[in-house]
């Protein structure tokens, strides 16, 4: 069964790739490598040892999306992670993210009323909660007013599939709103390359360590948390990318209560950022430099996940700890500094 992934070359995108294959499904990517290198296709057929289908693609271009889909008539499913993630630029470019984000959205849903393809996954976020009110965060939460452009383009999304669900009640799809996604493939062979300097977490963790990067600076250690460094859901993206197959398969195998639904996708457990430092030094054997500095602009104080609706409706469960994500990223940071 075919399967389109958009921005399968990306970090999620690749490890939902290599999660697919290992089920059987036959994938072909589309990515426009503005966030990716193609690199990746060699790391994910060296793991599953299965070349994907390949489409170097601009989703914004429309005659090129028209195009594609009159190639490829087999399509059974859509898993959607082409987009612009950086919440700073959003802040910056605008309408370069809301014709990433939604331009090409559209352009996706068109397609599938025009081809009648049934099926589609999208990736929102946990982004879409703000600041929330009760913790653990479930999907009844209020959206709130989204904080960046990027946010913004989630918030959307949601609202376009969800009124595309009511209009054509044929259409099935699921959003999953992420928590913190890190770690790496455990093998080594794909992880998340950052372009420049990274703004998450993890990335400049591993960076430091390995000596690309001076200091680590703590965003702020004055929050109103056991130890005042903010707290997250950090999901090992194993774990993240088997949950768009057990989504996609609830599709296919029409389990869906109503035509479109939102899970979270987290562990359920929150983190410090001085956790991560520390249990970074820990499973890994090595000193982090870093120092505590002010707070980041538009950062929360705490977020975590309510997990138990992905739990019973997708029977779907991370597996594995942050621990073994932090080891995994540190393997992945280590062989790609090898090869720069
Ligand atoms: C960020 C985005 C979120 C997006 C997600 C994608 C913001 C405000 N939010 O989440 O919308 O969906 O990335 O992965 O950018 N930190 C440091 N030092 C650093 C980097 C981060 O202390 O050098 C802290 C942050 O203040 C935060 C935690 O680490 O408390 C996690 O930060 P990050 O990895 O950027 O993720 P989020 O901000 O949670």
């Amino acid at each position: 069964m075919k399967i389109l992934v958009t921005g399968g070359l990306g970090f999620i995108g690749s490890h939902t790739v290599v999660a697919l294959q290992e089920k059987g499904y036959d994938v072909v990517i589309i990515d426009n490598l503005s966030n990716s290198d193609i690199s990746v296709l060699e790391g994910i057929t060296k793991i599953t040892g299965i070349r994907p289908g390949f489409e170097a693609i601009d989703l914004r271009d429309k005659p090129k999306v028209i195009d594609f889909f009159n190639r490829y008539h087999n399509i059974e499913g859509i898993i959607h992670f082409a987009a612009s993630k950086a919440v700073g630029e959003s802040v910056q470019k605008p309408l370069l993210y809301y014709e990433n984000n939604l331009n090409t959205l559209i352009y996706l849903l068109q397609q599938m009323q025009e081809k009648a393809i049934r099926n589609f996954i999208f990736s929102s976020s946990c982004t879409v909660y703000g600041e929330p009110d009760d913790l653990p965060i479930t999907e009844t939460a209020p959206v709130k007013p989204a904080l960046s452009p990027y946010g913004n383009t989630k918030q959307i999304g949601e609202e376009i599939i969800r009124d595309t669900a009511k209009a054509y009640p044929l259409f099935k799809s699921i959003a999953l709103r992420y928590f913190n996604p890190i770690g790496a493939h455990p093998s080594g062979y794909i992880g998340e390359l950052p372009l420049g300097i990274p703004q998450n977490l993890v990335p400049f963790v591993t960076q430091t360590a390995a000596g690309i990067r001076k200091e680590l600076s703590v965003f702020g250690d004055d929050y109103p948390t056991p130890d005042g460094t903010a707290i997250r859901d950090y999901i090992h993206v194993v774990d993240l990318a088997e949950s768009h197959v057990v989504a996609l398969e609830r599709l296919l195998n029409n389990t869906q209560k109503v035509n479109f639904e939102v899970f979270n996708i987290g562990t359920g457990r929150g983190s410090s950022v001085m956790e991560i430092i520390k249990s970074f030094e820990n499973v890994n054997g090595i000193k982090l430099n870093y120092k505590i500095t002010g707070r980041r602009e538009g950062d929360v104080t705490a977020v975590w996940a309510d997990t138990s609706l992905a739990e019973k409706e997708l029977g779907w469960k991370a597996r594995l700890t942050m621990e073994d994500a932090l080891r995994d990223a540190w393997r992945w940071q280590q062989k790609i500094s090898k090869s720069s």
